[in-house]
């Protein structure tokens, strides 16, 4: 239940849920007797006032103590009308109860920034386009990653980067669905592209970034990630699957290790990989598109209401009005 929902309650209602600590404080009762723990809580979707009462199986000073602001606690109450304002009442009357929750006890994409596409319509997409894959070793190798359910958990929840574009959870997904749409289009230009190359290129060129990033939705960069690189890291993901395929061609297989290794802009590049095929030229541009066209939506929407110019690396000068 999020903090929206447990606002549109009727009063009354026992409400459990997990919400990020964004304000506290302590204080005694007006009439000395006792003390009340009380603040805000919330996630993405919105806040909602709570207060705790000390009582037989409440310890309000025990609670300012251990709950540090920002965590996100495990709340049960009472949904309450206060001064006009919904509120969540902790009290012992109730067997309310409060206390810091475990990291995978929640779901953390629930206070994170998230995309703000469908997830399961963005995979549909990507699902359907792939599935016109003709070419028997691609074809193989594309379900193999589909099938693959945890692998694919991870993939429909991480972030496209830590930074700069899709920095958010279902970010990754949602960089792929956009990269396979302008190769979609591409291949609608350009009707000789090999498209079984294209999309199965577009589709797991960024796949190395569930190993650049770790959990939690890979939002902090692993060592692997700091050493090698998501671009080295998909091609080594890719190249162990193709390697587990009996008879897949030599021919493909090294123009899909080309395309993903090379589907980065020039200047972003550290390595001397270049785009040998038009199916990896169509593949860097599409994600050179992606990429490039959401930092400057990303830079003039932070900027809102600011000047009507901003800098951010590594783009640099916005006009955001
Ligand atoms: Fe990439
Ligand atoms: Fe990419």
């Amino acid at each position: 239940m999020n903090s929206s929902e447990i606002k549109a309650l009727v009063d009354g209602t026992p409400v459990e849920a997990y919400l990020q600590v964004r304000t506290k404080s302590l204080r005694v009762v007006a009439t000395g007797r006792g003390e009340i723990f009380s603040g805000d809580l919330g996630d993405n979707s919105s806040e909602i006032k709570f207060a705790a009462f000390s009582g037989s199986t409440i310890n309000c000073k025990e609670l300012d103590d251990s709950i540090a602001l920002g965590s996100i606690v495990q709340v049960k109450g009472i949904k309450n009308t206060h001064q006009g304002y919904p509120q969540i009442v902790v009290s012992s009357r109730d067997g309310g109860s409060m206390h810091t929750a475990l990291p995978g006890e929640y779901d953390l994409s629930n206070f994170v920034p998230k995309t703000n596409q469908d997830v399961e319509a963005m995979w549909g997409y990507v699902t359907s386009l792939l599935a016109t894959i003709k070419d028997p070793s691609l074809k193989s190798l594309v379900e193999s990653f589909i099938s693959d359910t945890a692998f694919m958990g991870k993939f429909k929840l991480f972030y496209g980067a830590r930074m700069f574009h899709h920095s958010c959870a279902g970010g990754l997904l949602e960089h792929t669905w956009e990269v396979l749409q302008y190769c979609e289009l591409a291949c609608r230009i350009h009707p000789s592209l090999d498209r079984d190359l294209v999309y199965a290129g577009a589709f797991l060129h960024d796949v190395g970034v569930l190993r650049e990033n770790s959990e939690p939705l890979g939002m902090s960069e692993s060592k692997e990630g700091f050493m090698l690189g998501h671009v080295y890291l998909s091609s080594e993901t890719v190249s162990s699957r193709i390697s587990s395929i009996p008879g897949f061609p030599e021919a493909t297989r090294v123009k899909l290790l080309n395309l993903i290794m090379s589907h980065q802009e020039k200047e972003k590049q550290d390595s001397d990989f270049y785009q040998r095929t038009p199916e990896a030229a169509a593949v860097m541009c599409a994600d050179a598109f992606g990429s490039r066209v959401s930092q400057y939506i990303r830079v003039k929407k932070d900027s809102a209401g600011a000047d009507w110019r901003a800098h951010r690396a590594p783009i640099g000068g916005v006009y955001t009005e």
